[in-house]
């Protein structure tokens, strides 16, 4: 994946509009909006690094922001969900180790696509032809082996709680994970602009 080759000291970061759209796990249906100063239309058309406090973020719940016109997932993950990524068998999935290294960053190359295995920071549009995908808990209506993960409802593209793509569907490959940083004791997560090369596949 490109770093862009922004320096972080003389961009000032920005906040983004953003909104908790979804939840994983039995009830959690909850709609929160958080209420956050709207990055100009200039800053996003040049993809400007982005800052996001997600330090009030409750386990499970999808935040949603914008960044480069996309929309960009944050979710601390329960240890539910870290179950059901490791429950997904290898051999069905396309790329389970993110061995495509377009879609992420070195420091997500791993099973959990991520820095830590309790956090995801993904892209959430389809790599197929850019639709935006929903959650599909398991027990639902993909059948009894469904662990839970995303469905792709435009021409049934499916991905596992990581954005790792199952084989056998439109979409070619695994969702694709933003350049970040996590700062401020992971209070906050700062998107895009991130130029210093991390530690590979180090999920833990
Ligand atoms: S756009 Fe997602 S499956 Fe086609």
């Amino acid at each position: 994946m490109n770093d862009e080759g922004v320096d972080l000291k003389r961009r000032r970061f920005l906040t983004a509009s953003t909104s908790v759209v979804g939840a994983v796990g039995a009830g959690a249906a909850t709609l929160m909006m958080i209420n956050y100063m709207t990055i100009s239309e200039k800053d996003k058309a040049q993809g400007a690094p982005i800052e996001v406090d997600i330090s009030k973020l409750p386990p499970g719940k999808l935040l949603v922001v914008e960044w480069r016109n996309k929309p960009v997932w944050i979710m601390k993950r329960t240890p539910d969900v870290i179950k059901a990524i490791e429950a997904v068998d290898d051999d069905k999935l396309r790329d389970p180790n993110s061995e495509v290294a377009e879609q992420q960053p070195d420091y997500a190359k791993n099973k959990y696509r991520s820095k830590t295995k309790d956090m995801m920071v993904v892209i959430g549009l389809c790599t197929h032809l850019g639709c935006s995908p929903r959650e599909e808990q398991a027990g639902g209506d993909l059948g009894a082996d469904w662990p839970g993960g995303y469905l792709c409802a435009c021409h049934g593209s499916t991905f596992d709680y990581a954005g790792r793509v199952y084989k056998h569907v439109p979409a070619p490959t695994n969702l694709v994970v933003p350049n970040h940083r996590f700062t401020d004791n992971n209070a906050k997560v700062i998107i895009g602009g991130v130029v210093k090369k991390e530690k590979k596949g180090a999920a833990s």
